[in-house]
């Protein structure tokens, strides 16, 4: 089956890029979110990314008008009726994301790919809200989702083979090297990075070493391009929170088990780059 038209539910951080990212590998998109100021905060995101990539000479303005003409912004699910491929990159609550696909799954075309942008949550129990089980895998994409060259696609018991490999030929298309994963907690990335992210909470919280030294170790000591303190801001401590969290119920293991210096700050609204203040502080909007 031939990609032509790409359907992204969300327009935040993750669901901006990739909607940017499909139509700069020249698929049509639609990308919807809940209201018109959040569609409007996301729209406004792509276009300024693309405008730095023309300052940079990275892109000429005439692509970047072809790239934004690509982009169809909505508040209305029905415009997914023809999309080939719909991928939800709403916020990690199942029983939203079950709701969602449960919608999609009635306005989007019989054969089309519904996929979930998922970090850590079983994927299978959204592919059974939808009449097409076969037809549901995850594409899981790294922030920022420009700049990151990794998609894991992740395949449930459910999964055909087509739908994976249509899925993978998707990756590739927009660039990204793919890995393919289980429908298993945290997939490779988070499996594995988690326990990292938590361990260097832990030792600053154990006195162990400063912040600073933590993360300049890590930086310089393994060639990382950040440091874990940094990374954690990154990403936003309570989606690492969230993470966590949803793979310690699963595996019942405690390297996953969210340390208390985590909680405090997410208690304090210090959730990392998108608050101005984590770890580190930030100007908000740069
Ligand atoms: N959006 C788009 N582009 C961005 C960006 C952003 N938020 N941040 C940086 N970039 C671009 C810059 O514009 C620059 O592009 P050019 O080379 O075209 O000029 C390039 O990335 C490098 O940026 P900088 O020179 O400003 O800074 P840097 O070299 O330190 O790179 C970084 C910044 C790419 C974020 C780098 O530090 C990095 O790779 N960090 C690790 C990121 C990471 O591990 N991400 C995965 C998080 S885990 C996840 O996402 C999964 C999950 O489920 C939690």
């Amino acid at each position: 089956m031939e990609i032509k038209k790409v359907g992204v539910l969300g327009c935040g951080l993750m669901g901006s890029g990739i909607a940017q990212v499909c139509a700069q590998s020249g698929y049509q998109v639609v990308v919807s979110e809940i209201n018109d100021e959040l569609l409007n905060k996301g729209l406004a995101s792509i276009n300024s990314a693309l405008t730095k990539s023309v300052e940079k000479g990275k892109l000429s303005q005439k692509d970047k008008d072809t790239v934004l003409s690509r982009i169809k912004g909505t508040t209305n699910t029905n415009d997914f009726s023809d999309c080939d491929l719909v991928m939800e990159a709403v916020i990690e609550n199942m029983e939203l994301k079950k709701k969602v696909f449960a919608e999609i799954d009635k306005i989007c075309p019989k054969q089309a790919i519904l996929a979930t942008h998922t970090s850590c949550l079983p994927i299978i129990d959204m592919a059974m809200v939808t009449t097409r089980a076969d037809k549901v895998l995850g594409l899981h994409f790294f922030n920022p989702v420009p700049v990151m060259q990794l998609m894991e696609v992740v395949k449930t018991i459910a999964t055909s083979d087509d739908t994976l490999e249509i899925g993978k030929a998707f990756g590739k298309s927009l660039g990204k090297t793919v890995v393919v994963a289980q429908d298993t907690p945290g997939f490779i990335v988070n499996r594995l990075l988690m326990p990292f992210l938590l361990n260097a909470i832990r030792m600053l919280e154990a006195g162990v070493a400063t912040r600073d030294d933590i993360d300049t170790a890590i930086n310089l000591g393994l060639n990382y391009p950040m440091g874990p303190l940094a990374l954690s801001d990154l990403i936003g401590l309570d989606t690492v929170f969230f993470i966590v969290n949803s793979i310690y119920q699963e595996l019942k293991d405690p390297q996953y088990a969210p340390p208390p210096l985590l909680k405090k700050m997410i208690a304090a609204g210090w959730l990392g780059r998108k608050t101005g203040k984590g770890f580190y502080e930030y100007n908000i909007g740069r």
